[in-house]
């Protein structure tokens, strides 16, 4: 508890225990390691459902039936196209940028290309329908940049690919197979909503303020970059590297424990026990691992069994970070774009939440509890030191 002029103040660092919203699109219970969709447990999502399936059904809250999801499908298949300004920008960004900035500054010139109207005026279904056009067009931006950087020709859509293998084929240049399209697929499923996790609050304090559904977006994709976020998978698999073998895993990690160095791709402020996710994940992983990952894997697997020895009486779990790098690497995708490929996802957990909450929306203006001195005199220049 904090005081300032005007009274007293909880104060909880991180915020955490504070509710922040009312939200009926996921829950996570952090003791039992659950997570639901709507009401529908996020294994049973990742078995029948589809990433376009799941995003209409966080999006508007009822499971699709075929006629709305195919108008939905066909819908974001007319927002994928990249536009011929958005190409030659493309072209011209540095090319040791990193992604995630990349993405951040396409959504930004998206929403240059037919600006929104102003706060007060945007209608719900103006921002829901731009955010449609976000959710759909990220993917094109992501294989686009990384095309660019290599030199390559930026490809449009293929719209007789879903979601995930579109852009598996823009990235690449050839269809994918069946097995890379389903797990890239299924990964973008488990990452699509996760209840009010840091990108999505930053994604509702900007939009609370009626700022537009582009500028909330941007704000979430700057959040997610960090690596006690969605940038922790790019460091698991560093990290893996970096330990080389089982063998030499208890000393790396026991070493590690000991500076009280954070382990990526471990803990999670509401996880208390495995993610559900990355359950899922661990098997895919152990199943795709080619020759050069499966040496990883096997280093992963005894990464974890330390740390359970160690830290897991603490509360401390693998999350979904730890084995989402091993289903990118094995289709192809290289390190750094698979935080983009988070954001991807959770587009549609941003943009979902960005709706709901428009319709309960108030302005959030949390205070902070003031510990600097008060009555200071102002000295004049000439008389400071
Ligand atoms: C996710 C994360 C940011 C949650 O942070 P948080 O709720 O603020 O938890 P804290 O950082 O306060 O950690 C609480 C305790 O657990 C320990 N801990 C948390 N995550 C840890 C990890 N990955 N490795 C080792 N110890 C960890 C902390 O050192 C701290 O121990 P202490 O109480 O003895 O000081 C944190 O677990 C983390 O940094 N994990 C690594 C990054 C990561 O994988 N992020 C992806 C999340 S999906």
């Amino acid at each position: 508890m904090g005081k300032e002029p005007s009274g007293e103040f909880e104060y909880s660092r991180g915020l955490e225990g504070v509710s922040a919203a009312i939200s009926a699109m996921s829950r996570i219970d952090g003791d039992d390691g659950i997570l639901i969709y709507r009401g529908i447990p996020i294994e049973i999502m990742a078995e029948n459902s589809t990433f376009e399936e799941a995003t209409y059904f966080l999006l508007f809250g009822n499971l699709p039936n075929k006629k709305e999801l195919d108008d939905f499908t066909t819908e974001m298949k007319e927002y994928r196209k990249l536009t011929s300004e958005e190409i030659e920008w493309i072209k011209n960004f540095p090319k040791g940028g990193h992604p995630m900035d990349a993405l951040k500054t396409c959504v930004s010139y998206m929403g240059m290309e037919e600006p929104p109207p102003p706060g007060e005026k945007q209608t719900l279904r103006g921002f829901t329908k731009n955010g449609k056009k976000i959710i759909a067009r990220l993917p094109s931006f992501v294989a686009a940049f990384d095309r660019a950087r290599n030199g390559k020709e930026i490809l449009q859509p293929d719209n007789s690919l879903p979601h995930a293998a579109n852009f598996l084929y823009m990235l690449h240049g050839e269809k994918p197979d069946e097995e890379s399209a389903k797990i890239l697929d299924l990964a973008f499923i488990l990452h699509a909503d996760h209840g009010m996790n840091a990108s999505t609050f930053s994604t509702y304090v900007t939009s609370s303020t009626l700022s537009d559904i582009y500028s909330s977006i941007i704000t979430g994709i700057g959040t997610l970059r960090g690596p006690l976020h969605g940038g922790a998978n790019e460091r698991v698999v560093a990290m893996l590297q970096q330990i080389g073998s089982p063998e030499n895993a208890e000393d790396y990690i026991m070493k590690a424990i000991k500076e009280h160095k954070k382990i990526m791709g471990f803990g999670h402020r509401v996880y208390k026990a495995y993610d559900p996710r990355a359950k899922i994940l661990k098997d895919y992983a152990k199943n795709l691992a080619g020759k050069e990952e499966s040496k990883l894997v096997e280093t992963a697997i005894k990464v974890e069994e330390i740390m359970m020895r160690e830290v897991s009486k603490k509360g401390i779990f693998p999350n979904v970070d730890f084995y989402s790098g091993f289903a990118y690497k094995a289709i192809g995708i290289p390190t750094d774009l698979f935080t983009p490929i988070f954001a991807v996802s959770r587009v549609s957990g941003w943009v979902g939440h960005c709706i709901e909450y428009r319709q309960q929306n108030r302005i959030f203006r949390p205070r902070a509890i003031y510990n600097g001195p008060i009555d200071v005199e102002y000295t004049p220049m000439d008389e400071r030191e």
